[in-house]
């Protein structure tokens, strides 16, 4: 009896909050990032991050650096996926930006 009102709540909790993308969403950087980007760490990691897209720039070239495997073609590639669907909203400070129609 009284189990049934927390995993209820918990439930409704976990379909409201867009938690850290689990699914990213299919495009033509995803292929690349699957291949090449997680020689070091998870490609989870990379999609826990909120940021511009100055700021995935810097950070991809700064993987290049490291050694990752890009040309500058997929740098820009890479790039434009992660600010176009994991981009840091400057209005909702320390939160990823909630896609509301969905
Ligand atoms: C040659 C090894 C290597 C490869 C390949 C690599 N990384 Fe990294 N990455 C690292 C290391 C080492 C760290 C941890 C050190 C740090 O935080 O700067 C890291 C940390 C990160 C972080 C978290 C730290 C931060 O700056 O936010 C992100 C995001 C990231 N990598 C993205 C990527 C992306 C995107 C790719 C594919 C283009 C990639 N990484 C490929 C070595 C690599």
């Amino acid at each position: 009896m009284a189990l049934a009102l927390p995993l209820m709540g918990a439930g409704a909790l976990a379909q409201q909050v867009p938690t850290t993308a689990a699914t990213p969403p299919p495009g033509p950087g995803l292929d690349l990032i699957n291949e090449r980007c997680g020689f070091c760490h998870t490609i989870g990691q990379v999609f826990q991050k909120r940021r511009t897209e100055a700021d995935w720039a810097a950070t991809v070239q700064g993987m290049a650096d490291r050694g990752a495997e890009v040309s500058p073609e997929e740098i820009k590639t890479i790039t434009a996926y992660l600010a176009q669907n994991y981009a840091l909203s400057p209005a909702t400070p320390g939160a990823a930006p909630a896609p509301a129609g969905k």
